[in-house]
């Protein structure tokens, strides 16, 4: 079942680790132009605002904006932008209907019809290029899909924009709720931003100025003069990623997940991070701990680089940044020279919300993963808590807690940053959670809190371990779906399998990769797009291929144990709801067919939270398809988005996977309402060990 995979793609912006260790690269260590902070906007001498922050790790929004509005919208790139959106999401993403209206629950917060804004922001007049940039990413935010998501390097997350103050959602012991800075604010912020502090330090007001950590746990009145739950709710409206508002609205605050590396990571949250710099500064009412009256602190947004790509001036900015770069179109898979290119990385890489995966390992093309403008980065977080045994693999660490009958299984992501990645979590899995139950945990706590996905097989080959041989999880343990299946995509696989346009398997639309919902192999030219599955949503006309498997039973790399690890009924899906892609796939199943129960933490009272979301099916990229189409030669179909002329890309919701309760309807837009919302203080809130003693309490005290 492993394949060679067609990698082509070359792009020097990408940067998904710390950007601490990387900007001291990036720097060249002219430390004078590093604290040069307290200015205003720096135009130099030769009044070029790109040239005054090149080689910069610390600047303000301010002059990270002045560099932005310097581009102009070029004549062509505008429609080039909108074509390859429109084009790209209308041949290859069938959610793009269902989202004009989504079906309940979900109908009142999700109704974007894309093609009248795309015909809008057709018509509107651009001062620059950076408005234009807003506008489309907004819009198509507005799906509120974590797949569909565009991006543009030129402005998306250059610079990451940072306040040393993650808030938390807290509930007193009255019930009622308050935003709070995070009680262990300063200790994060201070190491993370060791370069930096001494700005925020210098801005606080006269009586408080040095006392930055005296900031720690303060109760938030008011943000920006407005009640603080009003900037949650306008932070959700346009961050887009998740369906449910619960989920936007707990992606505001800090919280945390296993890392790359294996550490617990701490996530700063949508307020105290953001991809672009639009706010200079925050002006805050707080109650500090121990204070009765109110303080009214700002505090400015500083923006620290995350990318690797470099610059002097507005036209070195502009080409390599902003114009198409290598990478950033697919490529005729079997033209010559194409595969002895170096193997490098996709534009998309760095918005994946999951460990930089190696090249190499992207073999294993069945992948689900969320993309967010705000690339994963991996901070430390205070708390660590030991590992038990040795068999954690990067992302899954194994954990006892100390009744010495709850086991577990922090998991960060279905995939890994290593060589062997894919066959190393697996086998982690299997042995992470027998070594727990030897050690006498007869329940376990899976906390997936912030993970965005990862391969389909590995999500598959976990249920299967936990649930044991069953109608459920075999011959395979996923969900069934569908691709989509309009004129172009039948005509590629029309091309693969009557002219043989693909005999090496490079492209997604090659039947090699999936199976028959009864997980046996589709015959040799197998036309596995027919019959089409025609339906009308929201008023158009929707092209499905037949319900097909993932094509996974040859990724169970090792013997899977032919009984259960666990009574699944004693398995709790713990996280904020951002578990999202395969993390999604896995946890319904989890939920709705093995009866394991799920609790998300920290939710606003009254509002519907859902332990996951975004469940997708196989999520890919306009660079993917736009491969399938130059291998397949139909470069010029009418339905084949162009080329990419700017350094952009797009995400896409490909295959869709379908219902567990009703299998006629995509998963997508079906409920996953968790069994317990789980109210936290000022000490359990960010802090796994605690949360997870309390889960323990809860469910099996
Ligand atoms: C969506 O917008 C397009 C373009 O403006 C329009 O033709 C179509 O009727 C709209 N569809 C719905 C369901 O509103
Ligand atoms: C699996 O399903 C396919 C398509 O329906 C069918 O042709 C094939 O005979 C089935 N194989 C088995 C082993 O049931």
């Amino acid at each position: 079942m492993l394949r060679t995979k067609l990698i082509i793609l070359g792009v020097g912006s990408v940067l998904s680790c710390a950007a601490s260790t990387l900007a001291t690269n990036i720097n060249t260590g002219d430390a004078s132009l590093v604290s040069r902070q307290e200015s205003d906007v720096s135009i130099d001498t030769l009044g070029d605002p790109c040239r005054a922050i090149a080689g910069k790790k610390w600047v303000s929004p301010k002059e990270v904006r002045a560099c932005f509005n310097v581009i102009a919208v070029g004549p062509k790139a505008k429609d080039n932008i909108l074509d390859v959106v429109d084009k790209t999401t209308a041949a290859f993403d069938h959610s793009r209907p269902y989202q004009k209206l989504a079906p309940p629950p979900f109908t009142g917060e999700i109704h974007e019809n894309l093609s009248a804004d795309i015909a809008r922001i057709r018509r509107t007049h651009y001062k620059t290029e950076f408005d234009l940039h807003i506008d489309v990413s907004r819009s198509v935010k507005r799906l509120f899909d974590g797949h569909t998501v565009y991006f543009n390097d030129c402005y998306d997350s250059v610079f990451l924009n940072f306040l040393p103050i993650p808030l938390v959602y807290i509930t007193d012991n009255r019930g009622v709720q308050h935003v709070h800075i995070a009680k262990d604010a300063f200790e994060v912020a201070s190491k993370e931003f060791a370069d930096q502090i001494d700005v925020w330090q210098n801005a606080l007001p006269r009586n408080l100025r040095g006392k930055l950590s005296s900031l720690n746990g303060a109760k938030v009145l008011k943000i920006d003069g407005k009640d603080p739950l009003s900037a949650v709710d306008e932070n959700a409206k346009i961050v887009g990623g998740y369906q449910a508002l619960g989920t936007r609205q707990n992606g505001f605050f800090a919280s945390y997940n296993v890392g790359a590396d294996g550490k617990m990571a701490y996530s700063l949250g949508n307020f105290a991070q953001k991809s672009l710099p639009l706010d200079d500064e925050v002006i805050l009412t707080i109650q500090r701990s121990g204070n009765i009256s109110p303080e009214t602190i700002t505090l400015p947004y500083r923006s620290r680089i995350q990318t690797r790509a470099t610059w002097t001036d507005k036209a070195s900015y502009r080409q390599n940044l902003c114009v198409a770069q290598e990478g950033t179109n697919g490529v005729d898979a079997y033209a010559p020279g194409v595969l002895s290119q170096a193997e490098t990385e996709s534009p998309i890489f760095k918005f994946q919300q999951q460990p930089p995966v190696k090249v190499a390992e992207r073999k294993h093309r069945a992948m689900s993963v969320a993309v967010d403008t705000i690339p994963k980065i991996d901070i430390v977080h205070p708390v660590q808590p030991t590992p038990v045994g040795n068999d954690g693999f990067t992302v899954s660490q194994f954990y006892l807690l100390d009744d010495r009958k709850t086991g577990v299984l922090g998991l960060g992501s279905f995939s890994g940053s290593s060589d062997s990645a894919f066959e190393g979590l697996q086998k982690s899995l299997l042995n992470g959670l027998q070594s727990l139950k030897a050690m006498g945990a007869t329940r376990l706590i899976i906390d997936v809190t912030n993970n965005g996905g990862g391969w389909i097989c590995v999500g598959h080959w976990l249920h299967r371990i936990l649930a044991g041989p069953k109608a459920s999880t075999e011959p395979h343990a996923g969900l069934l779906s569908r691709a989509p299946a309009g004129p172009l995509p039948l005509a590629i696989v029309k091309a693969i399998v009557e002219k043989n346009a693909d005999p090496d398997w490079w492209t997604y639309h090659n039947g090699l990769g999936y199976q028959f919902p009864n997980a046996t192999d589709f015959p040799p030219n197998y036309n596995w797009l027919q019959p089409v599955d025609k339906r009308v949503v929201n008023g158009e006309l929707v092209q499905f291929s037949p319900l097909i498997s993932d094509g996974c039973p040859a990724s169970y790399m090792f013997d899977a144990p032919n009984k259960p690890l666990f009574d699944t009924k004693k398995v709790a899906i713990l996280g904020n709801g951002r578990c999202a892609s395969t993390c999604a796939q896995f946890s319904s199943l989890m939920a709705k067919k093995e009866g394991s129960k799920t609790v998300v933490f920290g939710g606003r009272k009254g509002v519907q939270q859902h332990y996951s979301g975004i469940v997708g099916g196989q999520s890919t990229d306009f660079v993917a398809m736009d491969t399938d189409v130059k291998t397949t030669g139909l470069k010029n179909h009418r339905d084949a988005p162009p080329d990419l002329i700017t350094n952009s890309g797009q995400g896409i919701n490909w295959r869709l996977d379908f219902g567990i309760w009703d299998i006629r309807e995509p998963e997508e837009w079906q409920s996953r309402p968790a069994d317990i919302n789980l109210p936290l203080t000022l000490e359990t809130a960010n802090n796994p060990v605690a949360i997870w003693k309390q889960v323990a309490q809860l469910l099996w005290k």
